[in-house]
């Protein structure tokens, strides 16, 4: 077993744009395969990173101000990681490595979204159907918060993502700026991520089926759960801090796992954002739950810790079990050993940033989270009983605002998420499982329950439970296109649990 808390953690460094186009920043980043430590007692583990880097480097942006990437792709010509070529997208017929962008909560024209189908091959040799643009732009108009860029290619994310294609997105404006949070070396991005390795240090991401069934093989998995935790592409590190108040901008960038963060010595973290940016009040919470994509941007008081040396927890059940303090249930460590280098002159304001509660809209729609079997026997996840392949159904139109209720008929807790736009829960409600399997009804069988006071902020990925509606109110805009919705869970979304909408005009 690899030794916790002996490496330290690393900080993403910031990414510079290249240069100008008519005053706009450019950016040119290039998809790398690298050999990296990945823990003090692993030889280098292959990777693909952006820039060559897991994770990738850190983008911190202004609002308002737009910027251009460049996204190049010099992968191999082969993939490391098992590839499903039964499933949807990657068939043996596709080029084994694609790849293609999205900003997960990005506010983005579709040509620039990253659709999963808009893939590109090295140096763009092969592109997918939907490929419109090499060049992609970000308008940055959305309040400030924690965005992340992930790999997104049909059939391929869970294993492009697990190979190390991830990175933070910073949106910054003056409204925060005002708030006089901690900063500079006190506000740190931790992205924690779960992985295998084999002994010789090779990432290790399973190619069967589950047993009983033997074919296909490589196989997709339900969902993948490694025994090892990683935060900012490190192994259990640990971090020396200070005795004052620290920010942390959370990201679960699992491809299954979800989290449930505490600190060892009982402080409890002042939650500040969600998904899409700021709360309206600081939320104090002994307890952190993240799905993958899930953000939380919090703060830590350590003032009265020095000495001490504090471990971030992980406590939610996974496969049926509590995961063990020694391994998964351990994330990283903050020892409070650095002396105050300056008087911490950082605050928490009372109010935050103004959330204005959605409460009109003009349409609602009802939507399974259902399960089929394949011709194999496995599990297929589906939204609203469809395939990927089958006509799009979901159409609102551009500047309306939808109810979507969110039916989750399913055995397991799917984070839904929507490209474009941010949304709001308005609440979770029981319903009779026998008689909507049997007559289709939806009859509830509890009241509404309003989201935590941590979720009451803009949202771009929601916790759908299993035999819960959940409810979410969405402004469809300010763009019109072609994007998608799905389930975060990487082996989900990979196999069919993700649908194209239309934002129409
Ligand atoms: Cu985080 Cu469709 O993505
Ligand atoms: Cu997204
Ligand atoms: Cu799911």
């Amino acid at each position: 077993m690899l030794k916790k808390f002996v490496d330290p953690l690393p900080i993403m460094e910031s990414i510079r744009p290249t240069g100008h186009i008519q005053n706009v920043p450019f950016y040119e980043v290039t998809m790398q395969e690298t050999f990296q430590k990945l823990h003090r007692d692993l030889p280098p583990t292959k990777v693909w990173g952006y820039n060559g880097l897991y994770p990738g480097p850190t983008f911190h942006v202004q609002r308002h101000q737009p910027v251009h990437v460049l996204w190049k792709n010099k992968l191999p010509e082969w993939h490391f990681l098992p590839i499903d070529t039964t499933v949807h997208g990657a068939e043996k017929s596709q080029p084994e490595v694609r790849t293609v962008v999205h900003l997960h909560g990005g506010v983005t024209p579709d040509t620039s979204d990253g659709y999963p189908e808009a893939w590109f091959t090295r140096d763009f040799q092969k592109v997918g159907p939907h490929f419109t643009n090499r060049l992609y732009t970000y308008p940055n108009h959305q309040p400030a918060t924690n965005l992340w860029y992930h790999d997104h290619a049909m059939g391929l994310t869970r294993l492009n993502i697990y190979a190390g294609l991830a990175g933070m997105y910073i949106i910054h404006d003056r409204e925060e700026a005002r708030l006089n949070l901690p900063c500079g070396p006190f506000d740190i991005p931790l992205i924690i991520q779960d992985r295998s390795f084999h002994e010789d240090g090779r990432l290790f991401y399973p190619d069967e089926p589950v047993p009983p069934l033997m074919t296909p093989r490589p196989s997709v998995i339900p969902d993948f759960y490694g025994d090892t935790i990683l935060v900012n592409g490190k192994v259990w590190p640990h971090v020396n801090v200070e005795p004052r108040r620290y920010r942390f901008r959370i990201l679960n960038g699992s491809n299954a796992r979800f989290y449930r963060f505490s600190l060892s010595n009982g402080e409890p973290f002042i939650q500040i954002g969600t998904d899409q940016g700021l709360l309206e009040t600081p939320i104090c919470v002994p307890s952190l739950v993240l799905a993958p994509a899930e953000r939380a941007d919090v703060i830590v008081d350590f003032s009265t810790c020095y000495g001490v040396s504090v471990i971030l927890q992980n406590d939610y059940e996974t496969q049926g079990k509590k995961p063990d303090p020694e391994t998964t249930g351990s994330v990283m460590q903050f020892r409070v050993v650095h002396p105050l280098t300056s008087r911490d002159k950082s605050s928490i304001p009372a109010h935050l940033a103004p959330v204005p509660k959605l409460t009109h809209h003009q349409h609602a729609r009802t939507l399974r989270l259902n399960m089929r079997k394949d011709s194999y026997g496995r599990n297929i996840h589906l939204l609203d009983d469809r395939l990927w392949s089958d006509p799009i159904s979901e159409t609102p139109k551009l500047g309306q605002t939808e109810i979507w209720n969110l039916i989750n008929d399913t055995e397991a807790v799917h984070p839904i998420h929507l490209h474009l736009v941010r949304f709001q829960i308005l609440d979770r409600q029981p319903f009779d499982r026998d008689v909507f399997e049997k007559e289709g009804r939806i009859v509830p069988t509890g009241p509404r329950v309003p989201p935590a006071l941590n979720e009451r902020g803009w949202k771009d990925t929601v916790r759908a439970r299993p035999g819960e509606i959940t409810r979410i109110i969405i402004p469809f805009g300010p763009y019109p296109g072609l994007f998608v919705w799905h389930c975060h869970i990487l082996e989900h979304e990979d196999y069919e649990m993700m649908r194209p909408y239309i934002v129409t005009r």
